[in-house]
C-alpha cells in the first residue's frame, strides 16, 4: 500500500549526491511515484543530457527542465529527483516550495569528486581542470542548497538504503 503524501519530496544537491539512487529507493520504500526530471528531459528530446548541453545549450536545458520540474510537481505526488542545477532558478525554488518539500543531500566535496570523476556523463565538468570546475561549482551552489526545507548528510559509509531511511526520519 503506498503512503499518501501531502508533498512532492523534491532531492536537491550536486551531481553525484545520490539523488537519483536514493529517490529510487526512498520512492519503493514509501510505496509512491519515482520521478527524475533529467531522465523526463531526456527521454522529452531524445537526446543524452550532454547531447542537449551540446546542441541546444544550457539556457535551453534549464527552460527545458523548469518546464519539465513545473508539470512534474503538477502532475502527481512522489520523490523528484532534481539535476544539481536545478534549485539554483529562483522560479524553481518557488515552485518546489510551494508543492514540495526540498530536501538537500549534503555531500561533501571530496565524496562527490570520488563519485563524479570517472564518469564523462557530466557536460558541466568537460573542462581542462574538471577537480576545479567542480570544486568552483560546489562552492557557488552550497549558500542556495542551504535554503532547503531539510537536509540530510551523506557520507560514503552510508548504503543507498540508509540514506533513504535517513530522509524518511528527516521528513518525520
Ligand atoms: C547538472 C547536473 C546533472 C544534469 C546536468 C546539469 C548541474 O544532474 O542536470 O548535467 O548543473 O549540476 P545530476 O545532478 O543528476 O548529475
Amino acid at each position: 500500500m503506498g503512503l499518501l503524501l501531502k508533498k512532492t519530496v523534491v532531492l536537491v544537491g550536486m551531481m553525484g549526491a545520490g539523488k537519483t539512487a536514493v529517490g529510487r529507493a526512498l520512492a519503493q520504500r514509501l510505496g509512491v511515484p519515482f520521478l527524475d526530471s533529467d531522465a523526463e528531459i531526456v527521454k522529452a528530446a531524445n537526446m543524452s543530457i550532454a547531447e542537449i548541453f551540446a546542441r541546444d545549450g544550457e539556457p535551453f536545458f534549464r527552460s527545458k527542465e523548469t518546464q519539465i520540474i513545473e508539470r512534474l510537481l503538477d502532475e502527481e505526488r512522489g520523490i523528484l529527483s532534481t539535476g544539481g542545477g536545478a534549485y539554483l532558478s529562483d522560479t524553481n525554488r518557488a515552485m518546489i516550495s510551494e508543492k514540495g518539500v526540498a530536501v538537500w543531500l549534503d555531500a561533501d566535496l571530496d565524496l562527490l569528486w570520488n563519485r563524479v570523476r570517472h564518469k564523462d556523463t557530466r557536460p558541466l565538468l568537460r573542462t581542462s581542470n574538471p577537480k576545479a570546475t567542480l570544486t568552483e561549482i560546489f562552492d557557488a551552489r552550497v549558500p542556495v542548497y542551504e535554503l532547503s526545507d531539510l537536509s540530510v548528510k551523506a557520507d560514503p559509509r552510508y548504503s543507498i538504503d540508509d540514506m533513504a531511511e535517513r530522509v524518511v526520519t528527516a521528513l518525520l
